[in-house]
């Protein structure tokens, strides 16, 4: 089996592709937590895939960064960026390849989902951001990944491994579920006020089973105490 971390490498060029036109509410929800002008401020996208977010945090005037643990997709996002030396990096979000307080803003869509355990991804970006930094992220929904289960008698809190549907059943990706608690751990309350959440519902990110309707993805925007 591939990696989780590295199953993008597989489909890399076929999901740069496949962002046109899809992921509308998610995307309108996730940029609505961001500031309009983002001017002096040095962002981390963790995750960043083939780099689409990070060229609208720039068109905000962001000095953004992202790293990917896929080589392919750091190899698509870095030739958009020629320019700009080591923009995109290939890194783990348990292991991120910058100094401490580095950044004014981390954020991440539909990518910290993927690891096991999100408590060391807590602790790097606790690492990384400035005093009062912000970190905005978007993972796929809990109840969506219960759905994912499948089988009858599924169990909420028990950690499986699902295949997750994304742009209208185009890719299939295989992720480890979460629980809300999780996400919402003693760490992250210890070291984060939460200043925004969101759940919703997206056409192009949620199977439709039985006309059923949830959400399909969360967002979080909290500052580092
Ligand atoms: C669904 S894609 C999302 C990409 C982008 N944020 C977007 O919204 O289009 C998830 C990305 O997370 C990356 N990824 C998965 N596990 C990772 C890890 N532990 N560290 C860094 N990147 C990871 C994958 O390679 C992939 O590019």
């Amino acid at each position: 089996m591939v990696s989780q971390n590295k199953q993008y490498n597989k489909f890399a060029e076929e999901f740069n592709g496949l962002h046109k036109g899809l992921d509308k509410v998610t995307n309108l929800s996730y940029y609505s937590y961001f500031d309009e002008n983002l001017k002096n401020k040095t962002l981390l996208d963790l995750g960043c895939g083939e780099g689409v977010d990070i060229k609208y945090f720039d068109k905000l005037g962001a000095n953004s960064y992202g790293i990917d643990s896929s080589e392919k997709m750091v190899e698509i996002s870095n030739k958009k960026y020629e320019k700009s030396n080591n923009k995109i990096r290939l890194g783990y979000f348990e292991n991120i390849p910058f100094k401490d307080n580095t950044f004014d803003v981390v954020c991440s869509k539909y990518s910290i989902q993927t690891s096991e355990n999100i408590e060391p991804i807590y602790r790097e970006v606790k690492r990384v951001l400035k005093k009062n930094g912000e970190f905005i992220f978007l993972v796929v929904h809990p109840i969506r990944q219960f759905i994912e289960k499948k089988k009858k008698q599924k169990d909420y809190f028990k950690k499986e491994i699902v295949d997750s549907i994304l742009f209208s059943g185009k890719l299939v990706v295989c992720e480890p579920t979460h629980t809300i608690s999780e996400y919402l751990s003693p760490y992250f309350l210890n070291n984060f006020e939460i200043l925004g959440f969101d759940e919703k519902y997206d056409p192009s990110n949620a199977e439709e089973i039985n006309g059923d309707k949830y959400p399909a993805f969360m967002i979080i925007k909290a500052r580092l105490k």
